[in-house]
């Protein structure tokens, strides 16, 4: 499984991949996220920089850096400006990687002076993000399509799920109660589905290696690919 990097075989492909957690604002002071840390999608997109794409990587609030020429970061910090950011390079993308951990909810009022305590319970109202993948799959046109999915169980099924209703052309599915896989680790563990290639288990493994590997059953799905 050793991956030789000097093949430049993404070399002419734009790829778009997102990474890390967003953050919604209560107030100045305060927001709420998740355990995401970037680790995958910075991984893929070193993976792909280094075997030639050019990787347009749209990021949440991470302590990462990119370190490739081919890689322009884009920071963004709520799941609205993930979505601006990623629509806006969607159209002159080849390859499209969804791994952020986009928030599900954000709160309904965010208000500009920081929360005052008061006694007893807080109430906080939350409203729906917009799902930024499930909208490229209604906008796709010749983009290869990839999501992620966090599951703490019954993964395959759900992940089965997200590949069909969101029109995806696969999905990397992750169960984040794996012991070495998930958030924060450097290491991972998950099946990759598509509809051609099926199920593909992704064994323990560095996330630069599985990002390689994921790179690997993509490529073979490209048109122009030899197989
Ligand atoms: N996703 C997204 N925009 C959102 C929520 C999720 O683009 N507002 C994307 C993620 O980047 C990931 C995929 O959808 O590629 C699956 O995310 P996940 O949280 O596993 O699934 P959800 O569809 O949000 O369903 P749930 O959280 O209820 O399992
Ligand atoms: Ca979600």
């Amino acid at each position: 499984r050793v991956y030789l990097s000097r093949e430049k075989d993404f070399a002419g492909l734009k790829v778009l991949i997102s990474a890390g957690p967003t953050r919604e604002v209560i107030d100045p002071v305060r927001f709420f996220t998740n355990h995401s840390t970037g680790k995958m999608g910075f991984a893929l997109a070193e993976a792909a920089a280094e075997r030639g794409a050019s990787v347009t990587l749209v990021a949440g609030p991470v302590s990462l850096t990119a370190n490739h020429p081919n890689i322009t970061r884009v920071d963004v910090t709520t799941a609205e400006e993930m979505y601006e950011a990623i629509h806006s390079h969607f159209k002159q993308s080849d390859l499209v990687i969804k791994s952020a951990a986009v928030a599900d909810y954000r709160p309904k009022i965010r208000s500009n002076e920081k929360m005052k305590k008061q006694p007893g319970n807080l109430t906080i109202e939350m409203e729906r993000t917009r799902d930024i993948l499930k909208s490229l799959g209604e906008a796709k046109q010749n983009q290869f399509l990839v999501g992620f999915a966090a599951e703490t169980s019954n993964a395959l099924a759900y992940g089965r799920e997200k590949l069909q209703k969101k029109n995806l052309d696969a999905i990397v599915i992750n169960n984040v109660a794996e012991p070495g896989a998930g958030f924060g680790h450097d290491t991972n563990i998950a099946t990759f589905i598509s509809k051609e290639l099926g199920e593909k288990n992704l064994p323990l493994s560095s996330k630069k290696m599985m990002a390689h590997d994921i790179l690997n059953l993509i490529k073979r799905e490209l048109p122009g690919d030899t197989k």
